[in-house]
């Protein structure tokens, strides 16, 4: 049996993800799997050069330290796993954004993690630079993982939503009929203003299980006020990141309101997470939600979807079969598979690119 090695690190910023897995036609097979938080330090350094506060330097050691970094996830996984090293096919690397700007005249990506680092210290065939190919195609680069939601969980029965809750919430449309295509884009913020937030009134880089923001209650006239961004309502295809959903956008809207308690501030940007989804959702009867991502691990953020969505069948992709943490990290992984044999890896339809594109540069072992 062949196996392959993906990496992720999404715009939390909090580690990488690593899985090492088999596929076998629709069926994912999960070897070993392990998360590599990012040290204090480095992590502080991406914000900050997320933030356009690190120089062409700053930003070249970074590239070198997270691509060592990502190596480390990939040793480990290969370690816990004992599977044959020759048996390990390649590697996709997501790397860690630190910019998305997909719009404008010039619109880039950039991942970083150098990933001539990976095969060196692996010796194994590294696809990385997912995004770029699908952006010189006119795409948005963004969101990727939606290719292998269709591939690995459509069903001609139940028509289906992935919700991702990463940083930012991205959703995956798979109707159960062949003639209607599947869609996906990115919805707006899921953990990234509740852990800009957190962080800042608290020093805590996010809020363990909702508990601060148990403490809170929605305030009505804020809420209404961040859900009238003109994000939400633009049509797909879209994608965005922490360049637009950043303490920043929380602070300036906190500003238009007097005397919020910081712990409102924090549930009613929980809600906001809630509602700025749900209005997006397909308008279906009989959808079945199935929610993967960090946000998945936050008993108050699932209680509030639930509330919000009443009748509709909310649960975890555990229930199709994959650890809501590691839906990510294997789409990568069979992203560099797609790759490797010559084979596309966006949806047009999702991302907007002019026709199916090979994503992903090669860097042999
Ligand atoms: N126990 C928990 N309680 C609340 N939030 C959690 C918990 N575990 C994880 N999270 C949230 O999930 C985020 C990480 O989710 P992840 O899917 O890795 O996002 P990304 O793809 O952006 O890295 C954390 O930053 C945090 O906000
Ligand atoms: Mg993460």
């Amino acid at each position: 049996m062949e196996a392959w090695i993906g990496l992720m690190s999404g715009t939390s910023m909090d580690g990488i993800d690593a899985v090492l897995v088999s596929f076998n036609h629709s069926a994912v097979k999960i070897h070993a799997s392990h998360t590599i938080p990012y040290p204090d330090q480095i992590r502080h350094r991406l914000i900050a050069a997320s933030q356009n506060q690190a120089e062409p330097d700053e930003i070249g050691e970074l590239d070198t330290l997270v691509g060592h970094l990502f190596a480390q996830a990939a040793d480990a996984v290969i370690q816990r796993s004992e599977f044959d090293r020759a048996k390990i096919r390649g590697i996709g690397s997501h790397g860690q954004t630190i910019r998305h700007q997909p719009s404008g005249t010039a619109p880039f990506s950039i991942q970083i993690g150098n990933p001539c680092v990976l095969s060196e210290a692996t010796n194994i065939t590294t696809v990385a630079d997912f995004r770029r190919r699908d952006m010189a195609a006119g795409g948005q680069g963004a969101p990727l993982v939606p290719a292998f939601h269709k591939a690995f969980f459509s069903s001609d029965e139940e028509n289906r939503c992935i919700l991702n809750l990463g940083g930012i919430a991205n959703i995956t449309w798979l109707p159960a009929s062949d003639e209607i295509p599947a869609t996906g884009f990115d919805t707006g913020p899921a953990n990234a203003l509740m852990d800009a937030w957190c962080l800042d009134q608290t020093g805590l880089p996010f809020d363990s299980d909702g508990h601060w923001a148990m403490e809170g209650s929605i305030n009505q006239e804020l809420l209404d006020d961040m859900l009238s961004d003109a994000y939400f309502s633009k049509a797909p295809p879209k994608s965005t990141g922490k360049e637009r959903f950043n303490l920043d956008w929380v602070k300036t809207l906190v500003s238009r309101h007097r005397d919020i308690p910081a712990e409102d501030i924090q549930r009613t940007l929980l809600e906001l997470t809630v509602k700025s989804v749900v209005q997006q959702l397909p308008e279906i009867s009989d959808l079945r939600i199935y929610v993967c991502g960090g946000g998945a691990r936050n008993p108050l953020l699932m209680e509030a979807f639930a509330k919000a969505l009443p009748g509709v069948s909310l649960s975890l992709t555990t229930e199709l079969g994959l650890d809501p943490q590691l839906v990510e990290p294997v789409a990568f992984a069979w992203l560099a598979k797609q790759a490797l044999e010559g084979k596309p890896g966006n949806l047009p339809d999702v991302t907007g690119a002019a026709g199916p594109r090979i994503l992903g540069a090669i860097y042999p072992a």
